[in-house]
């Protein structure tokens, strides 16, 4: 893998006060690669990503774009450079309907001077086109977005973002409020970004989510890197032990079994043969 990264973070080091955020983190992403962030609640990866894309600066460590240092003022400069973010709230008006949402902030305008107005038909026709093109086909863009589903709205945002130039795109956690079909909608549109070109950072809880689209995997455990790995240097099963952390487990399922309450045992011998299918690499699937 000899390509200059789009993006690049090295040993990035991230103080909140007292808590250490993010520890010495190390990743890269490159163009037409999916890199995925994993980790628990906490763990700093929305940390990593606001670095990434422009809110936070790092404490220590360095930030490349295009292989250079860079600094960003704020997300807007970030975008600036082509580093759009889906937040998982995202900036949608759910009042409004698909095509303006779509053109929030960047409407097309017609006539010059004071006749200039917002070129409605130009509007509509564009944003069928490039939700189209990434195959989403949106019954009618005069919908409102608030009636489209968390799966629809997540992906007219990623249409936006390519639409508008990005060349990398950031999601945090763009699956987890969604159910197996809509996630998996969703992964396509991942895919399709990829095979654009764009580099992708994909957020995530869910080993099962991130290993048929990842390139990278990036695991993190309060606020340290537990590896980035390539695609062929780490297993579906072993990410998911990683994940769930077969240990902890472990550990936790002998505390429940211990105590009194037979309920309570009853979770701990649960617990415990979980821990025992990871170890062993036969996973349950979501
Ligand atoms: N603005 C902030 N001020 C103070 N502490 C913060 C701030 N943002 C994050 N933290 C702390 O940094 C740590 C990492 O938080 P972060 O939001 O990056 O985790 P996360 O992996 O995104 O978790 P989740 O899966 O719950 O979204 C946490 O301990 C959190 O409390
Ligand atoms: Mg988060």
């Amino acid at each position: 893998m000899t390509e200059q990264p789009l993006l690049e973070a090295r040993d990035v080091t991230k103080y909140f006060g007292n808590v250490i955020a993010l520890h010495g983190i190390s990743t890269a992403v490159r163009a037409g690669e999916v890199t995925c962030v994993l980790g628990d609640n906490g763990a700093g990866k929305s940390t990593l990503i606001k670095t990434l894309s422009g809110v936070h600066r790092p404490d220590k460590g360095e930030y490349l774009v295009d292989g250079e240092p860079a600094r960003f003022a704020s997300p807007r400069d970030a975008l600036d450079r082509g580093i759009a973010t889906v937040y998982q709230d995202l900036a949608m008006i759910p009042l409004m309907s698909v095509w303006r949402n779509f053109f929030l902030g960047s409407e097309p305008t017609r006539g010059w001077g004071p006749f200039r107005r917002f070129d409605v038909v130009a509007a509509k026709q564009t944003c069928r086109e490039s939700l189209l093109a990434m195959g989403i086909d949106i019954r009618d863009p005069d919908q409102p977005v608030g009636t489209l589903s968390g799966g629809e709205r997540q992906s007219v945002a990623i249409a936006r973002a390519v639409h508008f130039g990005a060349r990398v795109l950031i999601l945090d956690e763009p699956t987890s409020a969604l159910g197996v079909k809509q996630a998996g909608m969703v992964l396509r549109y991942i895919v399709q970004a990829r095979d654009r070109g764009l580099g992708v950072v994909f957020i995530t809880h869910n080993p099962h989510h991130a290993y048929p689209v990842g390139d990278r995997f990036l695991v993190l455990n309060r606020g340290r890197s537990l590896g980035d790995f390539g695609k062929g240097e780490i297993s579906r099963e072993e990410l998911t032990r990683m994940m769930a952390g077969g240990a902890e487990l472990e550990q936790l399922s002998h505390e429940l079994e211990r105590g009194a309450d037979s309920e309570v045992a009853a979770v701990g011998r649960d617990l415990g043969d979980t821990a025992q299918q990871l170890g062993s690499g036969s996973v349950p699937m979501d």
